[in-house]
This record gives C-alpha cells, structure tokens and sequence, in this order.
C-alpha cells in the first residue's frame, strides 16, 4: 500500500496527554495507556469512529471513559484498533492495556531487547508496536510514564523529561516516574531499562540554567564515554553560539546500546545511540571514529531544536528536520576540525553515494511524494542533499541573513508540526525575498548537470562564460524544470594569484552568479589576460559539472586555486581523467603509461608546506573506485580497479622517496592526543604507508609489521593492519589472529577486523567472507556486524561482489532473505547493493536482476525489502 503526500488530512482527533505505565520484562511487558482525547477543532468530519494504529500488540482490555468496550464495540485489525463510536463534544479517555514481547522484537522497533537492557526506538512509527496510539507526527502529546520492573534486573529506569518520583514496591520490583513538560509526537518517545553505569557532568547554559548531563553504559564501557561527554558540551556551547538556540530541560540522557539500526535517535531528553557513535578511547576508535562520534553526538543535539521543538507535520517532510539538522552538524564538525577538510569528506560522500541514488531506480525527491515504507526513506537524497539544499540557502542569504531566517522560524513554529515550505517561508519573510523557482528542489529529483563553455574576446578584456543546466529523467518524473542554483566563482591570474571578478560595476575577489535558466552567460570584465575560471567553489550546489580542462590547467589550479575545495578538486579531475585515459588503453591492448603531469603534480602536493596536513592527505588521496564508476556509461569494475592500482602503484615507486620522507617525518607516537596537529600528521604518515605498501617489497612490509605491532592508537594499528591485509605481505594471517585476539572483547573493534577482511580487493575474498559468516562472532542479530560483513563485501568492494560468476549477488540475495525474517530495515538496506543492476554489462545485469527477481518472488516479503527490490526492477 502506497502512502501519497497528496492525501495529507489534519488529524481527526487530538491526544493532549498520556499516562502510560510499564511493568517491564523481557518476555512479557505490560503496558497501560490512558489517552486523553478530543476531537480536532480544526477537522469537520462527520466520522464517530476513532482508529488508533497498532502492530504485534495483544490486547488485554480497552475502555473509553472508564467503561470496558465490549467485543462488538471494536475492531483490531493487524495494523489498527477501530473503536466504532467515541465522544464528539467533549474530551474522552481511552484506556488501553496490551501485552508486548521485547525478547522477540529482532527488528529493533519498538520495544526491543539489546544484550541484557531494555530500550526503544520509535522513529518513523515504532511507538505503535508498544501500544495503540495516533502514530503521526502532527499529533503532540504531553507524556506522563510510570517505568516498574525488578530492581535487580532493571535498576535504572529512564524515560523522556525530569524524573518525578521513584520508590520500590513489594516484590523486589521498583518504579520510577518521568514526566515531559513539552509537549511531542510518539516517535521522540523512549524509554530504558538496564543495568547500566553512569558517567555524569553537568553544563551551564549562556542564560546561567545547570543541566545534567548523563551517559549510560555497560559497566566495561564507562572508560570509553569522557570524547561523547566532551562533545555533548561542545555541541551545546556552539548552539548556543552559532544559533542562538539553549537547552530547555534539566537533564539530558544519552544511552549506548549495541543493537541499533541506525546511528542514533533524538528522542527527547534521552537520546539513544548505536555504541559506534558514543564510545571511544584512543586505543579502541580511530581518530575518524573520534571525529563522527562528535558529529553525531551534535547532530543528536541539534535535532532538540531542529526536529523536537519544532517537529515535522507528516514524514514526507522529513529534510525539514533531517537535511536542516545534517547541515547544521556539518557546520559544527568544520568549525571543530577543519572546514576545508569536512566539507570535502562531504561533497565526496554525496557525489559518491547520494549521486548514485539520484541516477538510480530508486531517486526521490528531497521531499518525497509517495512511500510504501517510511523507514526506506532515511536516505542519502533526504538526508545529504537536504542538507545542500540548506546550505544553498545559507550561500544565497549570507550567514547574517540565514541566522535571521532560522531565529523567525523557530520563533514562529515553537511547538507546532509543519512543512518543508514553512522553513522556507521563514527563511523569506525575514530577510524580505523570494525563494519562488529554487523550491524546485525540494519536489525534483535527480542531479543536475551543468555545462560550461567560457569564451575570451582578449581585445574587449571580456569573459564570456555560458552555463547551460540540465537534469536527466528519474522514476516518475520525465521531464526538469529550470532550477535556481548558485555557482560560486572565482578567477585566477596566468600566474596563479586572484583575479577581481568585475561584472558591470561590481567588483569581488568571488561571486556567486544565479543560475535559474537553461542557459546563461555571465560577462567578467577588465581582463588583460585570459584568466583560469575556478567555478562552482566550495561546490556550491549539489551539481555535475562539465568543463573542458587540459591536465595542464587541472594541475595549475592543483597548484593555486585559493579555494581549499576546488583546489582538491582539480587534483581529483586530473586522476580521473588520467585513469579513464589508462583504462581506454587498458581496452585496446596498449602498455600502460602514467603521464608525467600527474608526478609532477604529486610532487609538488609532497613538497608543499601545509598548515593543515589532513587537508594534504586528502590532496593525495585517489578518486575512489565507486566515484570513478558513477562517471561511466557502463560500469567496469575491474579496469577501474585495474587502472586505479596502476596510478597509485606508479606514484609509490616514482615517488618512493618523497613517501618515506614523509613518513619519517610524521611518525611519532601520540596516542591519546586529537589536536588537528596529531591527527593530520598521522593521516598524512598513514597515506604514505598505503602507498609503500604498494610496492609489495621488504622494505614497506618491516615498516608496515613495525607500526602494526607498536601503535597504541586504533588509528595506527588500523592503517597497519590494513596495509598488512591489503597486499601479499607474509604476516598477513598472524597479524588478523593477534589483532582480533587482542580486541575479542570490544565488538567495535572486531567490527573492524570483519570490515577490513571483507573489503579486500585480493583474491580469494569471497572465501574468506563465507568463511567469516561461520565465525563465531558473527551475528546476524547485530546491525553493526551484519553492515561490517555483508555491508562492506556489497557495498566497499566491488571487484568481488560483481565477480562475473555471479557469486556475490546470489550471496547478498540469500543474506536479505535471511535478514528480511529477522530485521526488514537492515535487509532492504542491503538490497541497495543490487540496486544500480542497469549500469553493469548486460551478463551482470542479468545476473543482479535475477536475484532482485527471486527477492521479489519470495514468501512474507516485508514492505520494506518489497518496495526496494520492486521499485530496482521497475
Ligand atoms: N532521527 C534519527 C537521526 O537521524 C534517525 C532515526 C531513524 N530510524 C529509523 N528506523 N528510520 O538522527
Ligand atoms: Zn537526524
């Protein structure tokens, strides 16, 4: 059954409050609920009945007013309770009591069992597998919870708001009260149970309010939670800063559980996390690692303003909260680390993934008109280029001006559920504009492509550059209209230096042209010379770009584009086209050669000073292999893979001494110490690993064994460990038994040495993935290390996943079988491996659909892998 954002109707009732108490246990919980309703003011219908959503539940007894319905008074259907006439003048209450089992729940929705606590996610519509309940976001409630259940077992209770009370009852048994003042849709709902330990601080807020801060743990995680803490703080501190905005209760809660389907979840006052996004010690997490945790535990933050006081109407709309939330923690992790640097990582993981998405069967757009299964809709296009969409916004308002658009909107929407347009009518009416065409973003999707062509008249000093935009068709949507997209510019001088862009009186050392027709040219005067155009900085929207550049210019503005972005850029351009050029000769039998350009140009990125070393690094990093493919007609996986190893191997022996140089002069031990000094210069030594460890000589094995074998940072021991994994060298099985006999006890770890195994691109990978689904420490109970297995083989190594016999595709079909009967969420996110089956050779593509034919042909389907493995053939 298909959902249409065209059939939205306001509520017919409303719930002003609930009272819901829990007896927990892990087998059998009872939950009573009592719902005080009303009929909706702003709904006319001539309806009686009242219909609550609820799944999985059984039902113990439901009365309305304190008096028992009787059977003939309702109906329970699998998906709701249909209670055939309530009230229609006045408030009514309905009391429920249903019984749940959280110890069967292996979907992890709802209520659900992880190691040996009790917790819940309920985002998009979990809560209705707890009880029955208006299931929708624009339906806010005050939440009043009672939690009861063995003190031995459960001795923290915890629950969304300030605790009210607490006492201890008879049988061994206690209870805690909670109560939330603010008043929220069910899916920001959640509660705990556990035996879990307590790492506290507390926050003092810009207004002077004390807030408590808490995380909740296992007990051999609570030396693994002072980075999360940290970060909370610092996010709480840059809201207040950046925004303006403050915390509004007394406590805030974060809890680490080790079996989520997501990353994290904003419920209010008590955020529960996947442990990956929480724990962290400088021998256990990476300095990546280190880096998400932050952005994560602030995306979490920022979702109390930006998702929970002012929440989404229906979940069509749910970039209001996603991409603007994303967008807001991309800003907080550039400003702690390096903007240059974060913002790179985040166009690479939107072109690479979000574009792959938006050319494939199942693009949508930012604001989806139609869904089979919301929890599909958690995706890149929402999430990522929402949050493009957002910073579009923030580029063509300036920061003043978008400050001020945010500061209406939240004044304007406190406490209500609204939409995508009312973010940007906010944004309008404060700063007095119009955003009419660029709204297109939200309802259209697909990337667009711009094409340039620039134009000298050297005797008129005049630039001519003419943008032509265009957006291939996607599912449903065969025909693109116009966007508004801003094109960030910037001009530079044969001799590198900036140029001022003058366009009639204007003058700038950079603008940002408006593109909104199919096709423009913008006119830059007063140039002497013909200047080198560095378009679309800090990629300014979420675009394709095509420009005729000779290597030669790409390594000139390799070498002086004063925009971090496009400077990286340009050496990202340059090795693509190298490498499409070597896999051309990779086609016609010709001897593979690596033009000197790129040397060069590699060189001079070795031999340059940089402040910021991560940013070097990301200068020496290659395209990735799924970047590379998304640009080719038909996609061959393994002359990308073939040509790529060619370049990096090449670089590594003609560079050979630059790389241990480098090497030498940042290896030092740090461990423990995260200033962005440590960390860039041990990513800048570990590119130079990989690259040595090309070379598959002695020399880079010994250096390899060495760092492996006396690191005391995960950083460290895990670049070693995967130069070690990634070539032939001769301690490759010894260095995986120490390694995961040294970390058995930490499964983040051994998540890792899963993920690293699964993604090597040598032969016999297949094997070892079979081999390692046999492990002992593998579950398929357990997110994490399902996505470190079969995630990473489907979706991080496509030369054995698309190995030409098929194998890989017929493994991933028989894993979303499996996984489709104990958790729909994670199995249709594994079908996406099989997805992009048009952009393979036609023995592949038959191949992929085959088992994307034999999912969708399978028993007890659930919705979510259905409509995932439908829409991939359609
Ligand atoms: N709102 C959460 C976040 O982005 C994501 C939770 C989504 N969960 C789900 N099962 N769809 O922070
Ligand atoms: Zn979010």
């Amino acid at each position: 059954k298909t959902v249409y954002l065209k059939d939205y109707t306001p509520p017919e009732y409303l719930i002003d409050e609930i009272e819901l108490t829990f007896e927990l246990d892990a087998e059998r919980t009872l939950v009573r609920s009592h719902l005080s309703l009303r009929r909706n003011p702003q709904c006319h219908s001539e309806c009686v009945t009242l219909e609550l959503q609820g799944e999985e539940l059984e039902l113990l007894s439901v009365a309305v007013n304190g008096e028992k319905l009787a059977d003939t008074d309702f109906v329970i259907t699998p998906e709701a309770m249909i209670i055939r006439r309530v009230p229609q003048d006045k408030a009514f209450v309905v009391s429920i009591e249903n019984r749940i089992n959280p110890a069967a729940n292996t979907a992890l929705e709802g209520l659900y069992l992880s190691s040996s606590m009790l917790c819940t996610q309920c985002e998009a519509q979990g809560f209705r597998k707890i009880t029955w309940f208006l299931d929708r976001p624009d339906v806010m409630t005050r939440f009043k919870t009672t939690l009861i259940a063995d003190k031995n077992r459960y001795p923290v209770l915890l629950s969304n708001g300030n605790r009210t009370g607490q006492g201890d009852l008879a049988d061994g048994r206690h209870w805690v009260g909670w109560q939330d003042p603010f008043a929220k849709p069910c899916y920001l709902f959640a509660l705990v149970a556990g035996q879990l330990e307590c790492v506290a601080d507390e926050f003092i807020t810009m207004s002077g309010r004390r807030i408590e801060l808490e995380i909740f743990v296992e007990q051999h995680n609570v030396d693994k939670c002072a980075h999360a803490m940290q970060s909370l703080k610092n996010a709480m501190r840059w809201d207040e800063e950046t925004y303006g905005l403050e915390y509004d209760l007394d406590l805030y809660m974060i809890v680490a559980v080790d079996h989520f389907n997501m990353g994290a979840m904003e419920n209010k006052g008590l955020n529960i996390f996947n442990t990956k996004f929480v724990l962290a010690r400088p021998d256990t997490a990476t300095d990546s690692d280190y880096e998400h945790i932050e952005g994560v535990i602030g995306h979490e933050y920022f979702h109390n303003w930006s998702g929970n006081r002012v929440t989404c109407r229906d979940w069509f709309q749910l970039s209001l909260k996603e991409g603007f939330t994303v967008f807001r923690d991309q800003q907080f992790s550039g400003d702690r680390t390096s903007p240059a640097v974060k913002r790179i990582e985040d166009v690479n993981a939107l072109r690479t993934r979000q574009f792959a998405e938006d050319a494939g069967p199942l693009a949508h757009p930012v604001r989806p008109e139609a869904y089979i299964e919301i929890n599909n809709f958690y995706t890149l296009t929402v999430y990522e280029k929402g949050a493009e969409v957002v910073r579009m916004l923030h580029t063509l308002l300036g920061s003043e001006g978008f400050r001020k658009g945010c500061d209406l909107y939240f004044k304007r929407h406190d406490g209500q559920a609204v939409t995508c347009e009312d973010f940007i009518k906010a944004l309008e009416d404060a700063n007095g504009v119009e955003f009419g065409q660029f709204r297109r973003w939200y309802a259209q999707a697909g990337t667009p492509l711009l094409t340039v062509t620039q134009h000298y008249a050297a005797d008129a000093k005049q630039l001519h550059l003419t943008i032509q935009q265009s957006c291939p068709p996607t599912p449903n949507q065969p025909v693109k209209q116009a966007l508004h997209i801003p094109v960030k510019l910037g001009l530079l001088n044969q001799d590198g230096s900036t140029a001022t862009v003058r366009m009639r009186d204007n003058s700038a050392t950079e603008v940002t042209l408006n593109l909104t027709e199919t096709e423009q040219t913008f006119v830059f005067e007063d140039l002497p010379t013909q200047p080198v155009v560095s378009l679309l900085r800090g990629f300014s929207a979420p675009v394709n770009l095509n420009m005729e550049r000779s290597l030669e210019e790409l390594a000139f503005l390799l070498r002086h584009d004063s925009d971090t972005f496009n400077r990286w850029e340009a050496g990202q351009q340059l090795a693509c086209q190298i490498i499409f050029g070597l896999m051309t000769d990779l086609q016609n039998g010709r001897a593979l050669q690596l033009d000197e350009v790129m040397i060069d140009a590699y060189r001079s990125v070795l031999s340059g000073s940089f402040d910021d070393l991560s940013y070097q690094a990301l200068l020496l990093a290659l395209p990735e292999e799924s970047y590379l493919a998304g640009q080719m007609a038909v996609i061959d996986v393994d002359a990308i893979h073939q040509a790529r190893e060619f370049v990096k191997t090449t670089l590594a022996t003609r560079l050979r001494t630059e790389f241990q140089a480098l090497y030498a002069q940042h290896h030092r031990d740090e461990s423990g110490c995260f200033d962005a000094g440590a960390v860039g210069r041990r990513r800048m030594k570990n590119t130079c690993l990989s690259y040595l460890s090309k070379l598959e000589i002695e020399d880079s094995y010994r250096l390899a064994t060495q760092q492996f074998q006396t690191a005391r940072n995960m950083t460290d021991q895990m670049a070693a460990l995967a130069a070690i994994v990634n070539s032939y060298h001769p301690n490759k099985a010894d260095s995986l038994e120490s390694f995961y006999r040294q970390w058995e006890q930490e499964a983040l770890v051994i998540d890792k040495w899963f993920a690293l195994q699964a993604s090597s691109s040598l032969p016999n990978t297949f094997a070892t993935v079979q081999a390692l689904m046999r492990h002992p420490a593998f579950d398929m109970k357990t997110p994490n290390r399902v996505r470190a297995l079969i995630g990473a083989f489907s979706q991080a190594n496509p030369v054995h996943f698309h190995a030409k016999n098929g194998e890989g595709y017929q493994f991933l079909a028989d894993q979303v079988l499996v996984l489709n009967e104990l958790n729909p969420q994670i199995a249709s996110r594994m079908v996406t491996g099989l997805a992009q089956w048009r952009r393979y050779d036609p023995e592949r593509q038959a191949l992929m659909k085959q088992q994307l034919q034999r999912i969708v042909a399978s028993e007890h389907l659930s919705k979510d892998v259905y409509e995932i493995a439908s829409k991939s053939l359609a």
